[in-house]
């Protein structure tokens, strides 16, 4: 047998050596006495000398090569002492993911305000200072802006104008010398929404929000919310309430629930209420709404004396502590499995 041909029947019929026996006898059948690389080696002397000096020392070389893959075969095998099936043995279950809750309950909610004929649209993170405050009825040094604790981005290399990418900045609005923030809310979905598209319409606005506070049981820096947006020639409060009546009483299906509205600002709505519900024996306040403010319609380019509508507000974070009742909102986002797992 050749050489190339020796090493390799020898390595595949290694990687099927199931155990220790059968690893001695492959020791032997290569390297005993009357193995084949010993009687390959003592064959060796009856070549041309031409011959034996390209030959030797391959041969030699398999044979080290060889012993060093027996001792390693050797070692694997004391690990795991029987690479055999044991056909008997109880399958591993794989552990399946599942969804978090927070995603369960936005799904939830998404499938509620589509059967309703609501568009589900998203927006971006990183917004402007325009479309988070100005657009939304509320200019620089507006009291109402501390309302919403901003993240603000800081820009170095905007300061000095050498941008890393001018392209993605322009995109953002940085361009406009708009400042940049996380957005401190889902509202201004609104504007974006409402400079590409003409009423009527009704959409929804699921999505993170980030606020720069101090966390507490029912404070988070990074939190949920959907957005809600109608507007038309005529819709009215009494088509709010029957969407938002409607929603809740899906969304907390089998339960007894009561409403009361009550009178609250927010810049972008006028008038501006507070939806609270009752569950049991608690009143809680779910959500912040109002009628579509003509600055916020102006804003859009859109006349407010042609177009009215509703928008609204909700935290999905807190409507699934509500729903789960979980008693610290700080839990949703702290990796703990023991946590996410009951869910
Ligand atoms: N954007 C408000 C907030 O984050 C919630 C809100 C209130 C949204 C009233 C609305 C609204 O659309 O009409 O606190």
């Amino acid at each position: 047998m050749k050489i190339e041909n020796l090493r390799e029947v020898a390595f595949r019929e290694l990687e099927r050596v199931r155990n220790q026996k059968e690893l001695n006898s492959f020791k032997v059948k290569y390297l005993g006495r009357k193995g084949s690389l010993t009687q390959f080696l003592r064959k060796l002397k009856e070549l041309s000398l031409e011959e034996r000096k390209t030959v030797g020392p391959i041969a030699q070389k398999l044979k080290r090569e060889l012993e060093g893959a027996i001792e390693f075969k050797k070692k694997e095998l004391e690990i795991e002492p029987s690479l055999e099936f044991d056909i008997t043995r109880p399958g591993q279950k794989p552990k399946l993911g599942h969804l978090h809750p927070l995603t369960k309950v936005e799904a939830e909610m998404r499938r509620i305000f589509l059967a309703m004929n609501f568009s589900v649209v998203e927006g971006p993170e990183l917004e402007t200072e325009y479309y988070n405050f100005d657009a939304l009825n509320i200019p620089p040094y507006h009291p109402a802006r501390e309302s919403w604790d901003t993240f603000w981005l800081k820009l170095p290399a905007a300061k000095s104008g050498k941008l890393a990418r001018p392209d993605l900045l322009r995109k953002s609005g940085l361009g406009k010398g708009q400042k940049l923030l996380l957005r401190a809310h889902t509202s201004p979905m609104q504007i974006r929404y409402m400079e590409t598209h003409q009423p009527p319409f009704q959409i929804v606005v699921p999505g993170r929000t980030f606020r720069y506070e101090a966390t507490d049981s029912t404070h988070e820096t990074t939190f949920n919310q959907m957005e809600g947006l109608m507007v038309g020639k005529d819709i009215s409060l009494a088509n709010f309430k029957f969407v938002v009546e409607e929603f809740f009483r899906r969304f907390f299906s089998g339960q007894k629930i009561e409403f009361r509205y009550l009178p609250s600002y927010y810049p972008f709505v006028e008038p501006g209420l507070d939806v609270a519900i009752k569950l049991g024996a608690k009143w809680l306040e779910v959500m912040g709404a109002g009628m579509v403010h003509p600055h916020v319609f102006e804003a859009a380019h859109y006349n407010p004396r042609d177009y009215q509508g509703f928008a609204f507000g909700m935290g999905v974070d807190r409507l699934t502590m509500i729903k789960y009742k979980v008693p610290d909102i700080r839990l949703f986002r702290s990796g703990d499995l023991r946590f996410i797992n009951q869910f």
